[in-house]
């Protein structure tokens, strides 16, 4: 299991401006977008190729080209949705699932209201997106459907992780890899990430 923290300087450019509570609702959202641009191009890094032949307006040649079936995102609603837009920008062609997931305020328990993905799963890689880890309940639960559905080769990207919600990560599903854009230093009493970004849905949707 691996844990990758992209410290890119636009990376964390970009994520300062997030988290300042100056920053209006259209920049929160357009950032977002352009960060999961750059979380995607590290989380596919490893992606296999294979060749095919082309022909050049010069000559042949056997050229690289992704192998095996189409990407999966599976955006974890509603904020999965604004690192799902930037990840379809890099890789327009991907499939799309939506695992539907809200964190309840007392228990801090994940409530699923949505599911639905491709059918095989098993055949592609599925990268799970949510900008946010703090307990961590929601991915796992998000990861744990994935997997029931068939799905073997998972990773996850987000923007903000918690330390606490790293390790609960890790220890629930030590064979997916997480990519996240920084590590912060702690949770609050009420499940919230410190000095965090404050509620990245109701930031990117401007609810309360
Ligand atoms: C937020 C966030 C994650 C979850 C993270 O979603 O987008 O899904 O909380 O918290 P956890 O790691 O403690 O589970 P929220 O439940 O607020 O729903 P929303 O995306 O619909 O706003
Ligand atoms: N969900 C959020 O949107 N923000 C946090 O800090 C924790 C969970």
């Amino acid at each position: 299991m691996s844990v990758t923290v992209v410290e890119h300087p636009l990376i964390q450019h970009k994520l300062t401006h997030m988290r300042d509570v100056e920053t209006s609702t259209g920049s929160f959202r357009r950032l977002l977008r352009e960060i999961a641009a750059l979380l995607c191009y590290e989380a596919t890094r490893d992606l296999k190729l294979t060749t095919k032949t082309i022909a050049t307006p010069m000559a042949e040649m056997e050229a690289p080209v992704l192998a095996g079936k189409k990407l999966v995102f599976a955006s974890i609603l509603r904020a999965g949705n604004g690192l799902l837009e930037g990840m379809l920008d890099l890789v327009p062609s991907a499939r799309v699932a939506h695992i539907g997931l809200y964190r309840d305020h007392k228990t801090l328990q994940p409530v699923e209201y949505y599911f639905k993905a491709p059918d095989d799963l098993g055949a592609r890689v599925v990268i799970a997106v949510d900008p946010m880890l703090a307990t961590a309940n929601s991915a796992i639960a998000a990861v744990q459907r994935l997997k029931e559905h068939g799905a073997k080769d998972v990773r996850f990207v987000c923007l903000l992780a918690a330390p606490e919600g790293v390790e609960k990560f890790q220890a629930a599903h030590p064979d997916v890899p997480v990519v996240t854009a920084a590590i912060d230093s702690h949770l609050n009493e009420k499940g919230y990430i410190v000095p965090g970004l404050g509620d990245a849905g109701d930031r990117m949707y401007g609810t309360k």
